[in-house]
């Protein structure tokens, strides 16, 4: 492909997603928010300080009127349909939409899906996957209490990291999963998902710890479980960021 028939087509990517991501801010009665607010380290040291968005107990009539969690989910999905809107659509196998309860109060994020969950279509199946179902078992759940999905819904060739352009093309659909869950608290794995959800270039190891602010949700950054198989040493912080999670979900800490 020539130069210049690769730009316009960038371009075309680039308008698209933008156009998507001008529905979704209409959706949530903010339009055009991120204009304003450009990259940002948004640290939430109170949740009393949140512009809380409506709880999984406090469940507002227009939201009930739109179908529920799981009828919103689905109109994600099928907006998503059979997406060709980026290049990874031609080496894909499947689409990894992302699986759970629609009625989960924490969504955990990671970045792209890898060669087990493109062949599963299903998010977190392989090595790290296992892990992160033992770190979710630990936290006294289970896989089908939480949300799992991915900043991409398609695998990068041989696990290559996520382009500007396939996060600029996949997001509109992860803003709108997150809204049709509506989660009390979000978890980001690794920095893709933590830098695309919070908008920050901080690396990782300043931002985990500590909860920060997407959509008025309390979000904790940690590091990715494909990490921890890589740096066992780095288990107990991650064991200390889910305590937070716990703490703030009102579950009694696992082994306390
Ligand atoms: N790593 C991810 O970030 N997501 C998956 O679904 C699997 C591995």
């Amino acid at each position: 492909m020539a130069d210049n028939e690769i730009e316009r087509k960038e371009l075309r990517i680039l308008a698209n997603s933008l156009k998507e991501r001008i529905l979704v801010d209409q959706e949530l009665g903010a339009p055009l928010s991120w204009l304003k607010t450009g990259k940002k380290d948004s640290v939430v040291n109170t949740f009393e300080s949140l512009p809380i968005v409506v709880s999984k107990n406090e469940k507002t009539g227009g939201d009930d009127a739109a179908g529920g969690h799981g009828a919103m989910l689905e109109r994600v999905r099928a907006d998503l349909g059979d997406c060709r809107r980026c290049k990874l659509a031609g080496s894909r196998r499947n689409i990894v939409f992302g699986e759970g309860s629609p009625e989960a109060e924490l969504v955990f994020v990671g970045e792209a899906p890898g060669g087990d969950e493109d062949l599963q279509g299903k998010p977190f199946v392989g090595r790290a996957g296992q892990l992160l179902t033992k770190i979710i078992l630990a936290m006294g759940l289970k896989r089908e209490d939480v949300y799992i999905c991915n900043i991409l819904k398609c695998r990068p060739p041989q696990n290559r990291n996520p382009l500007p352009e396939e996060i600029a093309s996949c997001e509109p659909f992860l803003i709108r999963q997150l809204e049709a869950l509506r989660p009390r608290v979000i978890c980001a794995l690794g920095s893709f998902a933590a830098h695309t959800l919070i908008q920050s270039d901080v690396p990782i190891t300043a931002l985990r710890g500590r909860f920060h602010d997407y959509q008025g949700i309390p979000l904790m950054p940690t590091y990715h479980p494909a990490y921890l198989l890589r740096n066992p040493g780095a288990k107990k912080q991650v064991w200390e960021d889910v305590q937070k999670i716990m703490e703030l979900l009102g579950k009694k800490k696992a082994g306390t």
